[in-house]
């Protein structure tokens, strides 16, 4: 600890969730505690029980000032939410995870994708270092729509995506910045060949947009196209810029070519600091290994180096992935099964404890 300094603090906000969410959500506050103890600044957690299981209790996920009570956190760090058997998806994510990151304006999602040392991908290919910035907070996740006559045969389900002007321009933009810092390439993942409004739309405000970085190169793919490239050849790509349902899925086949969801991390940003941001892994519950210790808590973890970059942290967030980096290089955590949770958080920790650049 750093001595006639004044003391950064932190007050998070802690949504461990559901399942597996719940045993993450321990291990990465656990390297956080660590890191901040090294690091030379506090942290104040405050631990809110929303979940399927409060739901359950209560009849809503999250109180109804919920909102408001996170507004004052300086980030939120959730776990995982979802547990289908006993409270539907569709009930569960739009009372909880859906409603903060539209509440927050967290509108871009971050998503890394690269093999950590020791982590053998399903691909030959083991040099790909991608970015996707997923949007967040409209398209095909807007919400709008509506079903009527239920249960009769006319019965109608109608889901409108809604895209914006300035919800395209804002995450296009954020990613030609992400683009600048990085390798200068940006891929904008749409259909436009098929969903001729919105996403041609898209294509129009990414080619104005680009125009303000010319020190920026630019491709445009289809979202097929895009899927099938992605493991073919993950190489070609940088930044990748997605609406949010695409981005969804992008995703989860990055986390695939990562070695599995184990390992993809997630940060919600709202870029302005209007809001706290919130950071998850990709991953969701897990019901099928809840409650085993067998969860890998290196994706949460990672999100956590990502809340502390964000808070201004870098150097304890360089830490942390660099404990990361010296666990999985040592074959800890980096194949199914292999480790437990506890044993994979404590190797971190160990790393973290070693590395005295922190
Ligand atoms: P999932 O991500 O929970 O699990 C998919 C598969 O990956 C499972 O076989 C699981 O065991 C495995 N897996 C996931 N994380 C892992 C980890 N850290 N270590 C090892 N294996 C891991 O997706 P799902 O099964 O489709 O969803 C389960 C529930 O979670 C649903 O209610 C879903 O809606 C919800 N969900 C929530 C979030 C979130 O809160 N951010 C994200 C995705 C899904
Ligand atoms: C994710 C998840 C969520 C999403 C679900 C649980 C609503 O899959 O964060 O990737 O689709 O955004
Ligand atoms: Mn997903």
């Amino acid at each position: 600890m750093k001595i006639g300094h004044i003391m950064k603090h932190y007050r998070l906000a802690l949504i461990p969730g559901d399942g597996i969410g719940v045993d993450v959500t321990a291990a990465a506050m656990s390297v956080l505690r660590a890191a901040a103890e090294k690091s030379g600044f506090t942290l104040e957690t405050e631990s809110f029980p929303w979940s399927c299981e409060y739901y359950l209790e209560t009849g809503r996920m999250m109180p109804e000032d919920g909102i408001e009570t996170l507004r004052g956190f300086d980030a939120i760090y959730l776990g995982a939410v979802g547990w289908p058997d006993t409270v539907p998806d569709s009930v569960s994510l739009h009372g909880l995870l859906l409603p903060i990151r539209k509440a927050f304006r967290q509108y871009a999602n971050i998503r890394p994708h690269r093999l950590l040392p020791g982590v053998e991908g399903p691909l030959k290919t083991d040099g790909f270092d991608i970015l996707c910035i997923r949007e967040n907070t409209e398209g095909e996740y807007s919400g709008a729509g509506g079903r009527v006559h239920q249960g009769q045969p006319e019965e109608v389900a109608v889901e409108t995506a809604i895209f914006t002007r300035s919800g395209i321009e804002r995450i296009v933009r954020f990613g030609f910045e992400q683009a600048r810092a990085r390798r200068g390439h940006l891929t904008s993942v749409t259909k436009s060949n098929a969903q001729k409004f919105s996403m041609v739309f898209w294509d129009e405000m990414t080619r104005q947009v680009a125009a303000d970085y010319p020190d920026v190169t630019v491709s445009s793919m289809h979202i097929d196209a895009m899927a099938a490239k992605m493991v073919m050849a993950p190489q070609d790509f940088d930044v990748v810029v997605a609406s949010n349902l695409f981005g969804d899925i992008l995703t989860d086949l990055g986390a695939a070519i990562q070695g599995g969801l184990g390992f993809a991390a997630s940060a919600n940003i709202c870029p302005d600091r209007s809001a706290p941001s919130m950071f998850e892994p990709v991953h969701g519950s897990a019901p099928d290994i809840a409650g085993k210790n067998i969860a890998n808590p290196i994706a949460a973890i990672w999100s956590a180096a990502m809340m502390l970059d964000h808070l201004g942290e870098s150097a304890a967030a360089k830490a942390v992935l660099s404990a990361i980096e010296t666990a999985t290089g040592r074959g800890i955590g980096t194949r199914p099964g292999q480790n437990s949770t506890d044993e994979i958080t404590r190797a971190i920790l160990a790393a973290l404890e070693n590395d005295n650049e922190a």
